[in-house]
C-alpha cells in the first residue's frame, strides 16, 4: 500500500474515489503460496472481483443467510442509540461492498463525510454515487484499498481534524484467522487513533445444519461466488480450472467454531495457473474462506487482546448477531493475545 493516492475520477459534486491500486502486486505470488499449502488455500479477498462482488450481494438477500437482514434490522430500530454512543465524527466503514447498511446511522449521525472503503473499484464507484444519491447532504470519500493492510488514512481535507467512528458491519471480521483478526483490530486502532471508536457486527455460533445451509443455499449463488474465483483465476493468471470439476462445500468446524468454504475436485486433474501446473487428487479441497463465528463473551475477549474495551453491544432478538461498540483501552493495558472462544 506504499502508492500514493490518486485522484481516480470524480463523480457528481460531492463523491470522490481514489484508488490505491490495492490488487495487481501481489496476487501471483499469493496464488502460488497458497496453493502450494496443504490444504490448498487462497486468501477470501480474491472472491471480490466485480462478479464476485455482485454474487454476494445475491447471497445477501437469501433467506438462509439471514445475517444481512438480522443485521440491518438491528441498525435500523438502534441507529439513534448507536449514534448517541458513538458521538460526532467521520464514519469510516471498512469493506464497504455495496454500501447499505450504514445508512440509518448516517441519518442519525449527521456527519461532515462519510469515508468508505473497499477492494473492488468498480463496485465502489457504483455504491458511493448510489450512497450519495440516498444522503445528498454528506460527502462522499470512497478509498479503493485492501484495508488489511491500510495503516493510515491518506491525507484528505475531508477527514482534517475529524474524530474517526469505525463501521464493519457483516462479520468480516469472521473471515481472518483469529490471530489475523486480533493483528486487524490492532490496526484498526491505530488507524482511528485514541479519540475513535469502533462499531462492528459479529455473528455468533448457532446450530451446525442452520449454518451450514446459510453458506450453501438452495438457490446456488454461495457455489457460484466460490466458483467465479476460478473464473478470476483463469482470466488473470492464465488459469485452465474447468470450474465443473470442482463441487463447492460449506462445513461447520466445531472446535475452530467456523464455517469452511471450499471447492473439492471432482477428479484427478491437473490444473495450470500462475505460470505453473497443480495436480489434484479426487476430493482434494481448495479453500475458498473460513467464517469464524464468535460468542459475545470470546469476541470482547479477542478484542481486548488487540486494544479496544467493549463499551455497548446491540443484538437481535434471538441473540444470534451483534453490533458491539468498541472504544480504545488506556495505553499500556493490552491483554495477551490468546483469545478463548
Ligand atoms: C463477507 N463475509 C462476512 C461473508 C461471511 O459470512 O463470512 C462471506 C461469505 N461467503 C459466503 N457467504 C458469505
Amino acid at each position: 500500500m506504499s502508492a500514493p493516492a490518486a485522484a481516480l475520477q470524480r463523480g457528481p459534486a460531492a463523491v470522490e474515489l481514489l484508488d490505491l491500486h490495492p490488487v495487481a502486486a501481489d496476487m501471483r505470488r499469493l496464488v502460488v503460496e497458497g496453493l502450494s499449502r496443504s490444504p490448498r488455500q487462497l486468501p477470501a479477498w480474491f472472491l471480490y472481483d466485480a462478479e464476485g462482488s455482485r454474487l454476494f450481494d445475491r447471497i445477501c438477500e437469501q433467506p438462509e443467510y439471514a445475517l444481512t437482514a438480522t443485521e440491518t434490522a438491528l441498525l435500523e430500530r438502534e441507529a439513534p442509540a448507536m449514534a448517541a454512543a458513538l458521538g460526532a465524527g467521520v464514519p469510516v466503514e471498512f469493506g464497504a461492498g455495496s454500501a447499505r447498511k450504514v445508512s440509518p446511522l448516517l441519518e442519525a449521525l449527521a456527519p461532515p463525510a462519510y469515508v468508505a472503503l473497499d477492494i473492488s473499484s468498480e463496485h465502489l464507484a457504483g455504491a458511493c454515487r448510489a450512497l450519495q444519491a440516498r444522503h445528498p447532504a454528506i460527502p462522499v470519500l470512497g478509498i479503493c484499498c485492501d484495508y488489511s493492510q491500510l495503516l493510515t488514512l491518506p491525507a484528505h481535507r475531508l477527514l482534517d481534524g475529524q474524530r474517526l467512528l469505525g463501521f464493519y458491519p457483516g462479520s468480516s471480521l469472521g473471515n481472518f484467522a483469529p490471530s489475523e483478526a486480533v493483528a486487524l483490530l490492532r490496526q484498526f486502532a491505530r488507524l482511528l487513533g485514541p479519540e475513535g471508536r469502533l462499531l462492528i457486527g459479529i455473528d455468533q455460533p448457532r446450530a451446525p445444519a442452520q449454518l451450514e445451509a446459510a453458506y450453501d443455499d438452495a438457490a446456488g449463488w454461495s457455489a457460484a461466488f466460490a466458483r467465479n474465483l476460478l473464473v478470476r483465476l483463469n482470466r488473470e493468471l492464465g488459469g485452465s480450472f474447468v470450474t465443473e470439476r470442482f463441487r463447492y462445500r460449506a462445513r461447520w468446524q466445531p472446535q475452530q467454531g467456523r464455517i469452511e468454504m471450499a471447492l473439492v475436485s471432482t477428479c484427478q486433474q491437473v490444473v495450470e495457473v500462475a505460470g505453473r501446473r497443480w495436480p489434484f487428487a479426487p476430493g482434494e479441497a481448495l479453500i475458498t474462506e473460513h467464517s469464524h463465528k464468535y460468542a459475545p463473551a470470546a469476541f470482547t475477549a479477542l478484542a481486548a487482546a488487540a486494544g479496544w474495551r467493549a463499551q455497548a453491544r446491540w443484538a437481535d432478538p434471538s441473540d444470534s448477531f451483534s453490533l458491539h461498540l468498541l472504544a480504545p483501552q488506556a495505553p499500556g493495558r493490552l491483554e495477551p493475545v490468546e483469545a478463548s472462544r
